[in-house]
């Protein structure tokens, strides 16, 4: 009797895309895991999907549908947590993965969470600032239904921002008969937001990048590093390393390629993105470089901050850095991780690099709990503290059982999470 099946239905082998790369990165832990393996399969399928039809009236009179999900993958630990994400190019599959990852997170930080995740597909630059609002209101509405501040907790992810979370948690709110500002983190200041949480993510991926760079003796001072995403997590890390010293290369997002051999001012190159909306046509670059050829800069550490699977078996041999670190979800396929271990390049993988921002959402969770709300200085602190704390776990299993950080990573988060699973015991 065939009691479980690799692929759910609702996913296509040919079309598995990211939950593909995900249930790989399991497949490569689970010979680590000892009694636990008996529980894995838990991990390989999420608890609970929400597909919903998210109309809108646009501003010219007429109807669009938006195709919304939110994704609990898991809540062994803790109620679900994860970004919610407005791209064009959002699917299923890649909801899945991005809240699994969430999962494996949480658990490798030990913040007291589950893992999930959510999306609208949709490109939101074609939208006017009411449509945004209504198509974001809409959407919270109607998985209203499975979060909330117990149950599921949103936060910003590509594309969203302290505005939808005001928005996201207004509509909540409205629609429970009290204001609930603990359902969304990433909130306004003003509307229980906490200080440190928007630079948080960058922040996190510094102080494990730190950590590394310290690992392989590099010197973060005259550093050359290279970033694929310009937004909250690889503007943050980027400004953060430039003001320790090192020097940023390269830059890519989505409209353009820059680059300098002695690197680029950051300060000037964030007021030019803030005018024109991307990298491109930045007057402080050497020269103009092709897309494709931002995976071919001598630099000391590459930063992906943008999407997944951006780094493949296609372009992974080029790569010249030392350290990839990951500030993105999941931008590194396991093809391209067996190529860049054979290369000896050290890879900081997003379950700890990135985990900084899941981090201060648990603290500002915390604070709008007690209506009580931390210094700056103190959450930063406390972050750096966690973050170093859980980056040296990750090495020192690493070391132990000979695997790479990853593995080591999914070992620590993945044995969190069976081992509540297997005290709680299945229901019923
Ligand atoms: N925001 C957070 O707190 C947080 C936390 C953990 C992980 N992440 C992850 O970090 C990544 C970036 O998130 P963000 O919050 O910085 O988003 P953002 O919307 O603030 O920025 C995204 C950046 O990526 C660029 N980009 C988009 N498509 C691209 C492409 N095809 N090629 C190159 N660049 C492209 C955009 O131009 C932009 O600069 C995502 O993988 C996200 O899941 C975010």
């Amino acid at each position: 009797m065939t009691t479980h099946h690799e692929i759910p239905s609702y996913l296509t082998p040919h079309e598995i895309g990211p939950w593909g790369d995900y249930i790989t990165q399991i497949e490569r832990v689970t010979p680590y895991l000892g009694s636990l393996s008996r529980w894995v399969e838990t991990l390989k399928r999420p608890k609970r999907i929400l597909v919903v039809d998210v109309p809108i009236e646009r501003d010219d009179g007429t109807i669009a549908h938006f195709e919304g999900y939110r994704v609990q993958h898991n809540t062994s630990r803790g109620p679900g947590k994860g970004g919610v994400r407005f791209h064009q190019n959002v699917t299923l599959s890649e909801v899945m993965a991005l809240s699994a990852w969430m999962t494996i997170k949480t658990a490798a930080a030990n913040v007291p969470y589950g893992g999930a995740k959510g999306g609208i597909r949709v490109d939101p630059k074609t939208l006017s600032q009411g449509e945004l609002q209504r198509m974001t209101r809409r959407y919270t509405s109607e998985i209203g239904i499975i979060i909330g501040p117990n149950k599921d907790i949103p936060a910003p992810d590509v594309n969203t921002n302290e505005q939808v979370m005001a928005w996201m948690m207004d509509t909540y709110s409205m629609n429970e008969g009290s204001t609930a500002t603990g359902v969304v983190t990433g909130k306004p200041i003003s509307l229980g937001g906490s200080l440190g949480r928007r630079e948080a993510t960058g922040r996190g991926v510094f102080v494990v990048g730190e950590g590394a760079a310290n690992r392989i003796g590099l010197d973060i001072k005259g550093a050359k590093i290279a970033v694929q995403g310009f937004g909250n997590v690889g503007g943050v890390a980027a400004k953060l390393f430039y003001e320790a010293g090192a020097k940023i290369v390269a830059v890519q997002d989505h409209a353009g390629t820059v680059f300098h051999s002695n690197g680029l001012d950051v300060i000037k190159l964030q007021a030019h993105i803030k005018e024109t909306g991307s990298v491109a046509g930045f007057a402080g670059a050497e020269e103009k470089m092709s897309r494709e050829n931002f995976w071919d800069v001598q630099c000391d550490i590459m930063i992906p901050a943008a999407l997944e699977q951006q780094i493949t078996e296609h372009n992974a041999h080029r790569i010249r850095a030392k350290i990839i670190l990951e500030g993105a979800n999941g931008p590194t396929t396991p093809k391209a991780d067996d190529i860049l271990d054979d290369k000896g390049v050290l890879v900081v993988p997003d379950v700890i690099a990135n985990a900084g921002g899941v981090t201060v959402s648990y603290f500002e969770w915390v604070q709008d709990f007690s209506s009580y709300f931390w210094t700056e200085d103190e959450i930063n602190l406390r972050l750096t503290r966690i973050m170093s704390e859980a980056f040296e776990a990750v090495c020192h299993v690493a070391e132990d059982k000979k695997v790479s950080l990853r593995t080591a990573a999914f070992l620590i988060g993945c044995t969190r999470v069976l081992q509540a699973r297997e005290m709680r015991g299945l229901y019923p």
